[in-house]
């Protein structure tokens, strides 16, 4: 319960900029699999990796993320409920050539943006309520794999 409070808190704040909020977890993620960059196809001529988190495209791709990030949090007392959404975007995923295993990665981004937007604020419950939400929706999306 307390959990809970303390994400649709967080998230009142940090859902107002979720631009650049989401391009700070992305920066972190190209840093620790770089190879990720390539999976975004309208990115391929884009010079630097400043220049691809720059391109309009890329920048709908964090939005949208930070959309289901805003789906999850406003449905945290009910993520079954996006369980067909979360196992289609999944598929989807699979077809633009992510690995699941790539969602460690994500997740350790998200938690890095949490902890640059929060400071002090971020503390080890803080973060283990998050990871939960997290680890129920990319479970969700993997089952959209198929094998
Ligand atoms: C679509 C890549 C993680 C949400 C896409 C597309 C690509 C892509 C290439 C299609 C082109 C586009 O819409 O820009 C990746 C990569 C990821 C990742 C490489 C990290 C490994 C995520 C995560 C979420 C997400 C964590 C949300 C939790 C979406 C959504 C779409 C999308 C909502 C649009 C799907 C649709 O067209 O219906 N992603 N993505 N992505 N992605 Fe991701």
């Amino acid at each position: 319960r307390g959990a809970t409070e303390h994400i649709k808190r967080d998230w009142e704040s940090l859902g107002k900029n979720k631009v650049p909020h989401g391009m700070i977890m992305f920066s972190r993620l190209f840093e620790l699999e770089p190879a990720l960059l390539g999976l975004f196809h309208y990115n391929a001529n884009c010079g630097t990796t400043k220049d691809c988190l720059a391109s309009p495209e890329f920048l709908d791709h964090v939005t949208k993320v930070m959309l289901v990030v805003d789906a999850a949090v406003s449905n945290l007392d009910d993520l079954l409920s996006l369980e067909d959404f979360l196992l289609n975007l999944g598929s989807k995923h699979q077809a633009v050539g992510v690995d699941t295993q790539s969602f460690g990665a994500v997740g350790e981004s998200l938690l890095y943006m949490l902890q640059c937007a929060l400071g002090p604020s971020y503390t080890a419950p803080l973060r283990q309520a998050w990871l939960n939400m997290y680890t129920v929706v990319v479970a969700a999306m993997s089952r959209g794999w198929s094998k």
